[in-house]
């Protein structure tokens, strides 16, 4: 059963090298898992969207909740899904334009049209977060 996972986390002054590791793991484990989606930094916090089957999403998300780089994570949407939302993204990792008023429109252009309207507003509203 394919499901579709949201979470925010917290990492303050996360180092450049962090956030580069990060990417690299996703692009070592996720397309051998079938894990898409998507990964967005603000500086302060991570907002990330796992499509996957469940075990696959189970696998992973051991591994990242248990993952010193963030903590407090709070999950937004644990949904059964019938179709990936973002099929073509291993793990995109969003970059938010400096300009935060122009955030949500800048992120609105780069989302899949076949992304859920739910997932879809909460990603943009974190997005335009100070
Ligand atoms: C915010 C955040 C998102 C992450 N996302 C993924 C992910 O999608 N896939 C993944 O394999 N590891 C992800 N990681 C890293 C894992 O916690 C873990 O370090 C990694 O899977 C270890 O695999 P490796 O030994 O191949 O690097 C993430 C970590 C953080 C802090």
């Amino acid at each position: 059963m394919l499901r579709q996972y949201l979470y925010v986390s917290t990492a303050p002054g996360l180092e450049r090298d962090d956030l580069k590791g990060i990417i690299e793991s996703c692009e070592r484990n996720n397309e051998e898992r079938g894990i898409t989606g998507l990964l967005v930094y603000n500086g302060r916090n991570f907002l990330q969207l796992l499509e996957g089957e469940e075990a696959d999403l189970l696998w992973v998300m051991r591994r990242i909740s248990t993952d010193p780089r963030h903590s407090g994570l709070s999950v937004l949407e644990d949904v059964a899904a019938e179709e990936r939302g973002c099929p073509d993204w291993l793990m995109r990792h969003i970059r938010l334009v400096d300009k935060i008023e122009d955030r949500r429109a800048s992120l609105e252009e780069q989302l899949p049209s076949g992304l859920n309207d739910q997932l879809k507003r909460i990603i943009l509203n974190f997005a335009a977060l100070n």
